[in-house]
């Protein structure tokens, strides 16, 4: 619903009432009953206005930004993001307690170990949310979508 038609249904609904406000049986009941619709009817078109107001706030509000990658991802890059996001747990010896081996035997430590994993570092940590484990890293979405392009060749 567009504010325009919002704003074009509750002007046609204040005449409708003041038209019908028109027929009510003369004298002071009258004047008291058109009183009543006309002060509806403003009630009505400052609510309606009000609501279109919401509403436009709400459909033009910003989405979560889509990441997107302009320029190329190189090795270091995959490796800095890996070292953020992934070798606390995946690395020979974790550093995060939980872990006394890197879970799984997925090493992420190497450009080597980054390539052999790539598969399954996509489906984990691009298009789906897995790992990092619980997001303890808070990794971005534009950091995934690096990994992303590093995963389909860097470019
Ligand atoms: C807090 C610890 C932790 C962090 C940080 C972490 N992982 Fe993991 N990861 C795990 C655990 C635990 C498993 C085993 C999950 C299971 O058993 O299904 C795992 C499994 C995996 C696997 C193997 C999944 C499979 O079954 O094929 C991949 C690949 C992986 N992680 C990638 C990553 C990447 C990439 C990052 C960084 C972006 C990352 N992980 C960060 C804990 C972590």
């Amino acid at each position: 619903m567009s504010m325009r038609s919002t704003v074009s249904a509750s002007v046609l609904a204040g005449a409708v009432a003041t038209a019908l406000g028109g027929f009510h049986p003369g004298g002071p009941l009258r004047d008291l009953g058109i009183v009543t619709v006309a002060a509806a009817s403003v009630l009505f078109i400052v609510n309606s206005f009000l609501i279109a107001i919401v509403v436009a706030v709400f459909v033009t509000a910003p989405r979560e930004a889509q990441a997107v990658v302009t320029g190329p991802v190189t090795d270091d890059r995959a490796l800095t993001i890996a070292a953020a996001h992934c070798i606390a747990c995946h690395s020979t010896k974790p550093t995060n307690p939980n872990f006394a081996r890197p879970p799984k035997g997925v090493v992420l430590e190497t450009t080597d170990e980054l390539r052999r994993h790539a598969t399954q570092i996509k489906q984990q940590a691009v298009l789906g949310r897995a790992m990092p484990l619980g997001n303890v890293t808070r990794m971005t979405d534009m950091e995934r979508a690096e990994l992303g392009v590093w995963v389909e060749g860097g470019k």
